[in-house]
């Protein structure tokens, strides 16, 4: 394993990928930023400062940029807030780093696509439509003129199987148990990945010093009815909760992309049968909170 730092270990993706990287070296380096929890160093991306987190003296030799304000609505109302951590900040770090001769992963969105045709590969030319998308896409376009020790990995949708962890199969189970009434959208296509997923064919982008550009996703491609409608018979729920409507008629939906499938790198394509599919994904969650609804009544 390679000895890697995390810039937004506090957050989901950042979080994981730590723990993982913490089994071999205890003292890798992992930040935050308004949750600074045990064991992470306080860092601000919109003003970074790559002195204080001693890579060198430490032998880091990779760090993954984590960090971000991920929230598309929350770009799209605060476009100038939203730049100074998702652009500016994030190549100041990325010129510091490169100074240091550290290489760098840097985590895109499926968002760079205005998702008209779906099944977009690692050369599909960005084509965003919000300001998160446009963002994600000005980082991927400008890291090449900073650094050639770079790796770009673009991700779909990327969710867990922990009991509450507020990912997408989750939250949906939580809301179903609770009776809630659901709007899904049938046409609204992606990538699900799990988080384990990401991890593991992360390590391995950089085990074997994969540079440039990678679409990291399972290949299957689902709508999130599609994933609602199975959670529902999964937890035996009726799916009379689910109402299917288009994406573009939920309030503030309106110019969200529609299809942003991605296919996924063919240098990662050899995962693809072990990786977590939907299905299983489905059956744990619903066995999760099966279980927990067992206990607190035995309880
Ligand atoms: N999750 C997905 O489905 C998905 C899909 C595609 C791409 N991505 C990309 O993957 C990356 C990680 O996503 P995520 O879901 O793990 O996001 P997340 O859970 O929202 O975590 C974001 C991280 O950024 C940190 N952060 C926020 N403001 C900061 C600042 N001013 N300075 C330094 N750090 C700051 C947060 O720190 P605090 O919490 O301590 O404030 C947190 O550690 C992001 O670049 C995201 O765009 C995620």
């Amino acid at each position: 394993m390679i000895k890697t730092a995390v810039i937004g270990a506090s957050g989901y993706i950042g979080n994981n990928l730590l723990q993982k990287y913490r089994e071999t070296f205890p003292d890798c380096i992992g930040t935050g930023f308004s949750q600074v929890k045990h064991g992470l160093i306080p860092f601000d991306l919109r003003n970074p400062n790559c002195d204080s987190l001693n890579l060198e003296e430490t032998r880091h030799q990779t760090v993954i940029i984590a960090s971000a304000k991920p929230n598309i609505g929350w770009c799209e109302s605060y476009p100038k807030e939203s730049y100074e951590l998702n652009v500016s900040g994030t190549l100041k770090l990325i010129t510091q780093l490169a100074q240091r001769h550290i290489h760098v992963i840097f985590y895109s969105s499926d968002y760079v696509f205005d998702g008209k045709e779906g099944n977009y590969s690692d050369q599909a030319k960005p084509t965003p439509t919000t300001e998160y998308g446009r963002q994600k896409a000005e980082v991927e376009q400008e890291i090449s003129n900073i650094t050639d020790n770079y790796t770009i990995i673009r991700l779909s949708k990327i969710y867990g199987t922990a009991w509450k962890d507020n990912t997408l199969i989750d939250n949906l189970a939580a809301d179903l148990l609770q009776g809630k009434k659901l709007k899904v959208a049938t046409d609204q296509f992606f990538s699900p990945t799990h988080i384990d997923d990401v991890v593991a064919m992360t390590m391995y982008v950089q085990e074997q010093k994969i540079k440039g550009l990678v679409n990291l996703c399972h290949a299957t491609i689902y709508s999130r009815q599609q994933i609602a409608s199975k959670l529902a018979d999964a937890l035996k729920i009726s799916s009379s909760l689910l109402e299917s409507v288009s994406l573009h008629s939920i309030p503030g939906m309106e110019n969200r992309p529609l299809n942003t499938s991605l296919i996924c790198s063919p240098s990662l394509q050899k995962f693809q049968s072990a990786l977590w599919t939907i299905d299983e994904a489905i059956e744990y969650v619903a066995s999760n909170w099966n279980q927990k609804s067992l206990n607190s009544k035995a309880g």
